[in-house]
Parts: structure tokens; sequence; C-alpha cells
């Protein structure tokens, strides 16, 4: 008897243009384009393996080893059922294929890092998803293509379907069709670049990102100023930036990016802070950074990040990395310092990585 099964794993990506808002919490459709850089070390991954038999009774999905339910029409079994439709039209132009489309599947994914922390779990979790249903399906698919579907489980997941630096065009269309990641370049365009994950805190957050971001569509009038002004400006001169390799400009507008986003969860109501004080000190120390290089005829040596949690991403040279890493062991001495394939420390707050 054949075993019809596939293992494949994705990254998260850690989005530059941040998305915070939806126009369509169904479909899953934004207020605005999106842009993030997809990490490709293997810290910060999901692996997902899914499995079809004509002996399951219905779909089931083990998250970290623990069942979890998967709700009718929610987001888990809308990924399931767009991937099983697309199999079934393979299987109508090839009547030797196996009717994988009628069969339930189960699926078992783990995450290596902490799952609902402000990491992007549900980027690099529906993204791995979709992958090993589309792997397990044998479908034709593109990228951009499976992104549709990926987006519907979790928004940012579209673009860890991509590596390197990937756009999430919001689209127009009212059925989504046009809502979908594209690269913008390859990780080898621009290879001097990299990560450092500084994670303060693995604790699940306590504003989810769907609850919160739909909160602050309803209530903050600062949203509606970024998605019609801000942000559409942004999304053209970053990826000029990125083309260009052009480390100052993408760092100014990173954090820049990241400042408004927080800013904007702090003009809902009630606020949201997703920040601490570790968050805070690290941008000071990133500030300062820059400043007694600038100060000095230099240019910006790294930009730092955060999605909804804590947790610091810096964007840096890879030349200026160690620079970095032992000026936040110094400022955050009780961090415990992760060696990293490249033979670098990384530490703030509990522990930190160099990734990418
Ligand atoms: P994060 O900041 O980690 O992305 P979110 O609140 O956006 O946090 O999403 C967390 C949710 O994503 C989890 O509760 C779970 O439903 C989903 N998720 C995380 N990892 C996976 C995975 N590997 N496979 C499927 N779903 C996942
Ligand atoms: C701050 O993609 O997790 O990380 O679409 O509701 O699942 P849902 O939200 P999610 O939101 C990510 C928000 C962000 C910014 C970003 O990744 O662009
Ligand atoms: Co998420």
């Amino acid at each position: 008897m054949s075993v019809y099964q596939a293992t494949t794993s994705a990254p998260v990506n850690i989005a530059c243009i941040k998305y915070w808002g939806k126009r369509d919490t169904k479909l899953i459709l934004p207020t605005n384009s999106s842009l993030s850089v997809t990490l490709d070390q293997d810290h910060l991954r999901s692996t997902t393996t899914s499995r079809a038999d004509p002996s399951f009774k219905k779909d089931r999905l083990w998250l970290n080893g623990v069942e979890e339910e998967i709700k009718d029409g929610g987001r888990m079994a809308t990924c399931i059922q767009e991937m099983k439709r697309l199999r079934k039209e393979v299987e109508a132009k090839d009547s030797s294929l196996p009717k994988l489309s009628g069969y339930a599947v189960h699926i078992c994914s783990r995450n290596n890092f902490p799952t609902a922390a402000g990491l992007a779990s549900s980027a690099s979790g529906f993204a791995a998803l979709v992958s090993s249903l589309a792997a397990l399906y044998a479908l034709p698919a593109t990228p951009s293509e499976l992104s549709l579907i990926a987006r519907q489980g979790s928004g940012s997941a579209c673009r860890s379907l991509f590596g390197g630096f990937v756009a999430w065009q919001m689209g127009f269309k009212p059925d989504g069709s046009d809502s979908l990641a594209i690269e913008v370049a390859p990780r080898e365009h621009w290879p001097d670049i990299h990560a450092l994950i500084c994670v303060v805190s693995d604790d699940k957050k306590g504003t989810s990102s769907t609850s919160g971001m739909q909160r602050t569509v309803e209530t903050s009038a600062l949203l509606q100023h970024r998605i019609a002004h801000v942000v559409p400006a942004r999304m053209e001169a970053i990826t000029a930036a990125i083309l260009a390799r052009d480390f100052d400009a993408f760092a100014r507008i990173t954090m820049q990016d990241s400042n408004q986003f927080h800013a904007v969860a702090l003009d809902t109501d009630p606020p949201i802070f997703y920040m601490n004080d570790v968050s805070r000190a690290i941008i000071a120390l990133i500030v300062e950074y820059n400043r007694v290089s600038v100060a000095n005829g230099g240019k910006l040596k790294a930009a730092y990040t955060y999605d909804a949690g804590p947790n610091a991403v810096i964007y840096a040279p890879k030349e200026n990395l160690k620079e970095i890493v032992e000026l936040i062991i110094n400022y955050f001495p009780q961090a415990e310092p992760f060696k990293d394939p490249f033979g670098l420390f990384g530490a703030a707050g509990v522990q930190g990585k160099v990734v990418d």
C-alpha cells in the first residue's frame, strides 16, 4: 500500500514595512502592502509533515506535539480546503493520479522557537503547512499562487513562501486574487545584510496580532493616515534601497516603520503595548550607536525593528555584527550568549541568537 506523506519546512520573515490591519477579515486582505526579509538560517523555522490516507476519518493537526482543533470555517480549515481544491483540479486533468483530494489529512508541525511570542510563528507555520500540502499533492503551483492560500491562514505567512526580500502587494480586487507575495530581490542579491534576533521574552503575547490589528482598524485615526499617506511611498523607497543595496536608506525606513507601527498600536483604544523597557533600551542603544557613527562622518550601522512583541530584530551589514553583539552583551549582562554557525555571539535579555 502506498504512503502519501510529505515534510517541508519554512522560515519566519520579519517585516521592515509592517502589515497591520485588514480590510477583509475572512479572506485576510490587508489595509496596506508590506515588505519583509525571510530569514535563511535554521534558527526560526516551522517543519510540517502532512499525510493523506483513506483510513483517516477527519483532518487533524498537532502543533508542537499537542493536538489543536481544526475549527469549521476557520483559517486552518480554509487552507486545507483550498489545497484540496487545487489537488482536485490536477486529478481532473490526469485520471491516473490517486484521488488524494478525497482523503482526510493528518498534519504534524513543530516550531524550533517560541510560538505566539511575536517572532512570526504564524508566518512560518502557515507557509510550512501550505508547502507541505503542495508537496503531498504534487501541485504545479508557483510560490505566488501558494502565497494566496498561505495568506488565508495568516497574512504574514504569504511572504514566507519566498526567500530573500519579499513584498506582499495588498491588491485591490474584492476576491483577493491579486493580494499576493512577490520577490523583490533574492537573498543572494544582498548577502551582506544579516539579522540579529534578541529574544527579550519568549512568553505568549497578551494581544494576538489578529485581535490587536482588528482593534486598531476600528479605533485608530493614525492608522488611516498611515495607510493612505505613509506606506505607499515607503514601499517604493525601501524597494529602491534594497535594489541599490543602500543600507542607510533601508535602515532609516525600517526603523521609522517599526516606530509608526508601535505608535499605531498605542493609538488603539484600549492601547496596545508590545514593547517593554528592555525593548526600548535596545532602541536607545542602536540610536546612540548610529549617532556616534554619523557624528564621525559615517553611515547608519544597524536598524532595529519590532513585531507584535518585545523581541528586537536588528538588521546590519555583516561587518558590524560582532560590534553590535558586544555592545548588547555589555549593556545587558544578564544575557546568555548564543553561539551561531558563523562563530558570532548574540545576546539580549533572556537569550539572543545571531541568525541569517
Ligand atoms: P506570532 O507572533 O508567533 O506570529 P500570532 O498571534 O500571529 O503569533 O500567531 C500564533 C498562532 O499561529 C498560533 O496560536 C497558531 O494558531 C499558529 N501557528 C503557529 N505556529 C504554527 C505552525 N507551525 N503550524 C500551524 N499554525 C501555527
Ligand atoms: C506585526 O500575520 O500574525 O508581525 O494575519 O491575523 O494572522 P494575521 O496576523 P499576522 O500579523 C503580523 C503583524 C506583524 C507585521 C508583519 O509581519 O508584517
Ligand atoms: Co503572526
